[in-house]
């Protein structure tokens, strides 16, 4: 049996639940004895808080600095993974992808080569997949609209991800269900993969 964490991302539009499925996923794995770190990027790290501050407004810039920040969270991530804990990680390189082609930084194919030289590849990438309109809403009742945050930007980076995790292999959720059932299908997920190879 390998001493391996897995490293797993959850990725989606804003208002997926990507955060209360990375609670719940990290309390069961928890519950079966697993080491488990959740973490998230834009990290808070000095790179992410720029980032958070809205440093600069250069779509080119922001996307670079988002895969500097990557670079710095990859090698904490692998050493983790390396020492046996399983990583449950709130975006990664997909959000780049998905978030500044849709903002018109530079085109999908910029995108992925910058990123492939910073990023580990994940065990598995969970995208939690729903309908712009009801995300907008469960963010509207959270009352945290930011700039990232408007429905026709999000309509876009929707179509990025799905795009996306066709090309790389993605695990694809609907998110559009209340967070049980989401859990329920994200834990399946996270079996099949530690059966196939019993690193959990
Ligand atoms: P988010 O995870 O929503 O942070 P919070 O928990 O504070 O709401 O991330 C903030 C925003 O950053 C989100 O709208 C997506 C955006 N983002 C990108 O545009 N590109 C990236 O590479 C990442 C990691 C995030």
């Amino acid at each position: 049996m390998s001493s391996k964490g897995l490293f797993v991302v959850l990725e989606g539009i804003d208002g997926t639940g990507k955060t209360t499925l990375a609670a719940n996923l990290a309390q069961r794995l928890a519950a079966e004895g697993n080491e488990v770190r959740l973490t998230a990027e834009p990290t808070d790290g000095r790179i992410g808080s720029l980032l958070r501050e809205g440093v600069t407004d250069d779509p080119r810039a922001e996307a670079l600095l988002f895969a500097a920040d990557r670079a710095c969270h990859t090698a904490e991530i692998s050493k983790l993974v390396s020492s046996g804990v399983t990583v449950i990680c709130d975006r990664y390189y997909a959000s780049t992808l998905a978030y500044q082609a849709a903002a018109g930084a530079a085109d999908m194919k910029w995108l992925r080569a910058m990123n492939d030289a910073v990023i580990s590849r994940p065990d598995v990438t969970i995208l939690l997949d729903a309908d712009p309109e009801l995300c907008s809403g469960r963010i509207d009742s959270r009352g945290e609209r930011s700039r990232f945050e408007k429905l026709e930007y999000q309509k876009r980076v929707r179509e990025n991800y799905l795009t996306i995790a066709a090309e790389d292999g993605f695990s694809v959720i609907d998110a559009g269900r209340g967070p049980d059932e989401v859990l329920e299908d994200a834990w399946r997920i996270i079996i099949g993969l530690r059966d196939s190879n019993a690193s959990v």
